[in-house]
């Protein structure tokens, strides 16, 4: 049986989803594998929501927008790519393939722009196979860091760094200096790297109190980090001792209010 990708596209009112309009009155011809949601703009389309519909069995997401300059809210787009960038930073740490996502710019009058990005990404996508996370029996490890992921992309810090990065990079501070690219994208990759670490340890200590040692060993970390971010986890309220046995603590994961 030939393989057929179930594809998500999550696609903004004013000009992709009037793009892909278009191409139906216009009876240009698509793969039907897409299943399109409309929203109001590219911008809203959250990175947890991204990966949340991976976890949910999708072999693929098309994400598209107003092109830049278009948008009808002005620097909806603009979010949507920054978020973007951060999703893949994610995906690309959880092992599954980055490229099952993509974000691409179609207007309401491009109905055979959109007919051709929906055929090249199936296309990718059929060459990748059917996701790991698909099907009756997700693959355990990557579904843990899929979840993983999922819990980073709702951290304080990797929103706030992302509704931040434009007028960090931009504009200047009240001492006139100006962060460069680089230094984000240095600052952002430790960040995204430090989260989704964190939430790999949340979600371990979830399921059953653990130790530093034993972290470190699941992790492929040396104790001294893994006992840094059990430290700022505690800061945080995300963990606490359940018990120490010898003269081992274990930590437990706390219920955090959302
Ligand atoms: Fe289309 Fe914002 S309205 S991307």
């Amino acid at each position: 049986m030939t393989f057929e990708p179930r594809i998500v596209g999550f696609l903004c009112n004013w000009c992709s989803y009037a793009g892909a309009d278009l191409a139906g009155v216009s009876r240009i011809q698509y793969p039907t594998n897409i299943r399109i949601i409309r929203l109001m703009c590219s911008g809203r389309v959250d990175p947890v929501i991204v990966l949340e519909t991976f976890v949910n069995g999708a072999d693929g997401v098309l994400v598209m927008g107003c092109h830049p300059g278009d948008c009808h809210y002005i620097v909806g787009n603009l979010y949507a790519e920054l978020k973007f960038r951060m999703v893949k930073k994610l995906i690309a740490l959880t092992g599954l393939e980055h490229e099952r996502v993509r974000l691409e710019w179609v207007s309401a009058s491009e109905g055979a722009r959109f007919a051709d990005i929906v055929r090249d990404f199936t296309n990718q996508i059929k060459a990748l196979g059917p996701s790991p996370l698909a099907g009756e029996t997700p693959e355990p490890n990557l579904l843990q860091n899929v979840l993983a992921a999922q819990m980073a992309a709702e951290s304080f810090r990797l929103r706030v760094l992302v509704g931040r990065e434009k007028s960090l990079v931009d504009e200047e501070n009240i001492y006139g200096e100006k962060l460069s690219q680089e230094k984000f994208d240095e600052v952002m990759n430790d960040a995204v790297a430090a989260e989704y670490l964190r939430s790999k340890i949340y979600l371990m200590a979830k399921k059953e109190p653990v130790s530093i040692k034993e972290l470190s060993k699941r992790l492929g970390l040396p104790s001294q980090k893994a006992l840094q971010h059990i430290v700022a986890m505690r800061r945080r309220g995300m963990v606490t001792v359940d018990r120490i046995e010898g003269t081992t603590p274990l930590y437990a994961a706390l219920e955090m209010g959302r």
